[in-house]
């Protein structure tokens, strides 16, 4: 039976079946209370990293619950949140760090921290250019730069105007689209926003490593900044660190989160350069960063983050990240013959294919694939027609082979209705 009190996300609760109580989770196994194993294969929402109440993050939390749970971020800092912005700059090329609590606090902290950049600099640009079909969350900055998304109907009036370029099904027709919006707009481009590489909630949509450099350098040539959302690619999942290094592109802005604490904790990032943080700085409040959050750089979270972090960089899932990849590789030769399945193709730890079922996101026939995945032990959650398999890394061959035969079995035996 469904809580009574509880108001769940994303979820249509007339239609939906009732939700499956968790009791406890081990590894990539998720176990119910009716005592079902089920592979967890989109790491909870994409978040999860090395497993469920890995032993090691819970001892990092353990740890730093009895020293310190949390303190005001403004005027005070503490050792973990300084480690781990550290690390994350090392890590990325990037200066500064700035906390924040979520995916979509990240992607409102950049695109504010953009805008505030030029109204410093007393050149305000405006313009926000995004790729069609992009999602960034659910906050109002980030709805009204993934308003192409589809998912924001009843809030549309509210949401500032964006310059959506073409995804790049035709990437040259897109290029060419920019070349001409930009001849028109150059001097008032504040900044491009992109998921680099991999739209996720658009249906895990791949696009080339050339296509993201060519944008990035022609907004650059225009001198709009570049913000890359990496709150889904980040932390290896697209087979490097952080998407953006498939390619020779430094972002202006990095956003971060799911996956920063393993899974564990919530948590927020937002990277910049020197040249940005310094254009805040000035003898009055008035260039600062207006903008913060009660929980800004929890302590908790940033703990569980630098456990995550050292766990993530250990040669032995770094092995295992490339093993998933492979085994995606091999899965894709024996997908790519049947005959239902279209674009199945593979980046890191990402498989991703269309089944010929017509689908919106939530329709009965994701739902009707959704629950017979369910049935055999597989959480898989489709976007509108789209299956994708984003597995934690400490998933092992004998359970990502095994959910990948229960796949191909699966769609072999549920009808294509929509
Ligand atoms: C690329 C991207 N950006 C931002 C978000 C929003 O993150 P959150 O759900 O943590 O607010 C998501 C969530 O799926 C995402 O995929």
């Amino acid at each position: 039976m469904a809580s009574d009190f509880i108001w769940p996300p994303f979820t249509q609760t007339r239609t939906a079946p009732d939700p499956i109580k968790i009791v406890r989770g081990q590894g990539s196994v998720l176990y119910t209370e009716d005592g079902l194993e089920l592979l967890d294969l989109i790491s909870s929402w994409w978040v999860n990293l090395h497993g469920h109440a890995h032993p090691v993050l819970a001892e990092a939390l353990y740890q730093q619950a009895q020293t310190l749970e949390h303190v005001i971020f403004a005027g005070f800092s503490h050792q973990p949140a300084e480690q781990l912005a550290e690390s994350l700059c090392r890590l990325s090329g990037l200066d500064r760090l700035f906390f924040s609590d979520n995916g979509s606090t990240s992607v409102e902290v950049a695109l504010k921290m953009a805008l505030q950049y030029w109204h410093n600099l007393e050149q305000p640009r405006k313009r926000i250019l995004t790729l069609q079909g992009g999602y960034h969350g659910d906050t109002f900055g980030a709805m009204s730069v993934g308003q192409s998304s589809g998912f924001y109907g009843p809030f549309e009036h509210l949401l500032f105007a964006v310059d959506a370029l073409p995804f790049p099904a035709a990437p040259q027709a897109s290029l060419d689209w920019l070349d001409r919006h930009l001849q028109q707009h150059a001097a008032d481009v504040a900044a491009v926003i992109l998921e680099p590489l991999v739209q996720g909630a658009a249906g895990m949509r791949m696009y080339s490593p050339e296509f993201l450099e060519a944008v990035c350098q022609k907004v650059r040539m225009a001198g709009g900044l570049v913000i890359l959302d990496e709150v889904m690619t980040g932390f290896y999942r697209t087979g490097k660190l952080f998407a953006f290094q498939h390619t020779p592109v430094k972002p202006d802005f990095l956003c971060l989160s799911k996956g920063i604490t393993g899974g564990f904790m919530p948590l927020g990032v937002t990277l910049t350069t020197s040249q940005i943080f310094e254009a805040f700085e000035g003898n009055s409040f008035s260039r600062a960063f207006a903008h913060g959050h009660s929980y800004t750089a929890n302590p908790l979270s940033c703990a569980v983050a630098n456990a995550s972090l050292e766990l993530l960089l250990h040669p032995e899932t770094l092995q295992n990240i490339s093993r998933i990849e492979e085994q995606h590789r091999t899965f894709l030769t024996e997908l790519q013959p049947q005959k239902d399945i279209q674009g199945a193709r593979v980046l890191g730890t990402l498989l991703a294919f269309e089944w010929q079922c017509q689908g919106e996101y939530g329709s009965s026939c994701s739902l009707n694939l959704r629950n017979a995945f369910l049935q055999k032990g597989l959480l898989l959650r489709p976007l509108g027609n789209t299956l994708y398999l984003m597995p934690p890394y400490c998933t092992t061959s004998t359970q990502l082979g095994r959910a990948h035969q229960t796949i191909l079995q699966v769609l072999g035996e549920t009808k294509s209705t929509p």
